[in-house]
């Protein structure tokens, strides 16, 4: 059977529409003041903190160099020095609101977390008014403010999927601002002067905004519930083995910080609530390779993603339903998905499912993380590699993988792994793309394209490598042939399904579909 994906027309052309606003805000200042912003906070927040701000640097300090070419003093090399230093401080300034909402943001509760940017925006637009910065002015405070603001709301909001329940109120106040704003700017340039900058455009406003910075960073600091400690998950910890020994596993606590330690003195640490199993011989071969491209775009995997359907006018949801409707998952059950990547998959299962997700990739799993607690949901995450699980055998209900098989290293030992630790009757998906598709769509992407060119191995649908012993083996092409899904259950009465490693494929015959 072959499934496609529907489409959405509606939202095609708004797309569009945006895009271009997008597109337009580089060459219209009017535009740019706001969709610069919105572009500033939405890459910065893809990135980690340090790549993130070196990245913007980069980006402001060339074009700035650029624009300012012609009135750089030549004549005496301190000058020339002088000058570059207060530029290169101007850009630092333009950065650092971006970088520090990257930071204290998202240890913030709801729409508290729109707030680092516009008030960070002011106290650099205030310092750089105080400074010699050349060609530097900023906008009037409250500008500054509201455009920030309202970068912010903007992304939070796409970054919340704009849940209009969730963001209700925020949303409409961020609807009365903006239209308050706009006014603001039409009557700026009719009367000269800032009507509501005039008021609040002065160091106090900029004093009360760094004092409210303070007092949130200071609290996101301190913030407890940000991860929930390892020695309070004792049923899972009780289902961790070492991918190694296979060994029990136990929760360590030293200077605060948890590890998992077993009998034999091995020992896997535990950061940012992320219990990591990864050893160097993990990350070799294709492992390595495709590690490092998603070590790269794990930032902005999901958007790029919803930006492409969008634009193509794809139902996001459909996209997702077509093989996700092929699981079968009751409330209670417990969900492993290995190479989980940013956990987009979590938001088809159904509620009261007990969640576990493992990836290679700190990158995806730090967004899988930042997913969840903008979706509400709970899920044990784990650093490592699907081709050893760090899992007991037969601990959960429903074994899945979606995406990532097809350039594993070893796909028939990740194969076997999901079904050792699947529970005897339960049921398992594989889900990948086609070579059609590698070669339609990777190959022709920017950055991820120099990853699949000139691949040794096309890829293959690895049906041949599910043991015949499995029961209901079925294989669906789903989207047109440019994916496949491989659903199967393990047999009741198997445990470790190390019984099957030397099995034969399943023969055509008995496929179903
Ligand atoms: C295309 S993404 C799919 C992510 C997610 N399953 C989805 O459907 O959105 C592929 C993921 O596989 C992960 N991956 C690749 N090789 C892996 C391995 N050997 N073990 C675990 N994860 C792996 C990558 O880090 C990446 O997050």
């Amino acid at each position: 059977m072959t499934t496609s994906v529907r489409i959405n027309r509606w939202s095609q052309p708004m797309a569009w529409a945006v895009a271009g606003l997008f597109v337009a805000g580089f060459f219209v200042p009017a535009v740019g003041n706001w969709t610069g912003p919105i572009l500033a906070a939405w890459f910065v927040g893809t990135q980690r903190p340090s790549r993130g701000f070196l990245w913007m640097l980069a980006f402001n300090f060339l074009p700035s160099m650029l624009m300012h070419a012609r009135v750089i003093p030549f004549a005496e090399p301190k000058q020339v020095l002088a000058f570059l230093g207060w530029m290169l401080l101007g850009c630092v300034l333009g950065v650092l609101p971006f970088s520090l909402h990257r930071i204290v943001s998202p240890r913030l509760p709801q729409s508290l977390a729109t707030l680092p940017l516009p008030l960070a925006a002011v106290v650099a637009g205030a310092l750089m008014r105080a400074l010699p910065i050349p060609g530097y002015a900023p906008e009037p405070a409250t500008f500054l403010f509201v455009t920030c603001w309202m970068a912010a709301v903007l992304v939070w909001m796409w970054n919340h999927d704009f849940r209009w329940a969730k963001i209700g109120w925020l949303a409409g106040l961020a609807v009365v601002v903006l239209a308050v704003s706009a006014g603001f700017s039409f009557v700026r340039p009719l009367t000269g002067t800032a009507i509501l900058g005039f008021a609040l455009n002065g160091q106090v406003f900029a004093g009360v905004c760094l004092a409210v910075l303070a007092a949130l960073s200071v609290f996101s600091l301190i913030r407890t519930g940000w991860a929930k400690p390892w020695s309070l998950r004792p049923q899972t910890v009780a289902l961790l083995r070492s991918p190694v020994t296979g060994d029990n596993l136990l929760v360590a606590t030293e200077d605060g910080c948890e590890s998992l330690v077993c009998s034999s003195g091995e020992s896997f640490p535990i950061r940012d609530g992320i219990p990591s199993f990864l050893r160097p011989e993990d990350l070799t071969g294709d492992n390595g390779k495709y590690n490092h491209l998603y070590e790269t775009i794990g930032g902005f995997y999901d958007d790029t993603q919803r930006v492409a359907c969008a634009l193509r006018g794809l139902d996001r949801d459909s996209y997702f339903r077509n093989y996700m409707d092929l699981l079968e998952v009751k409330p209670g059950d417990s969900v492993l998905e290995t190479s989980v990547g940013t956990g987009l998959n979590f938001k088809y299962l159904p509620a009261g499912v007990k969640l576990s997700g493992l990836d290679l990739s700190p990158e995806m799993l730090s967004a899988c993380q930042a997913n969840l607690r903008r979706w509400d949901m709970e899920a044990d995450l784990y650093l490592g590699n699907a081709e050893s699980l760090p899992f007991a055998d037969s601990s959960f209900d429903v074994v899945f993988q979606v995406g990532g098989i097809s350039f594993f290293n070893d796909k028939a030992k990740a194969i076997r792994e999901m079904i050792r630790v699947a529970r005897p009757g339960s049921f398992l998906l594989i889900e990948d793309e086609t070579e059609d598709y590698a070669k339609s769509t990777y190959e022709r992407m920017p950055i991820a394209s120099a990853y699949y060119k000139n691949r040794e191995q096309a890829i293959t649908v690895p049906i041949d490598l599910v043991p015949a012993e499995m029961e209901d083996i079925r294989l669906e092409m789903l989207k047109d042939g440019k994916f496949f899904a491989i659903t199967f259950r393990k047999p009741m009465g198997a445990n470790s399904g190390a019984e099957f490693f030397h099995s034969a494929p399943v023969p055509a015959s008995r496929l179903i579909g």
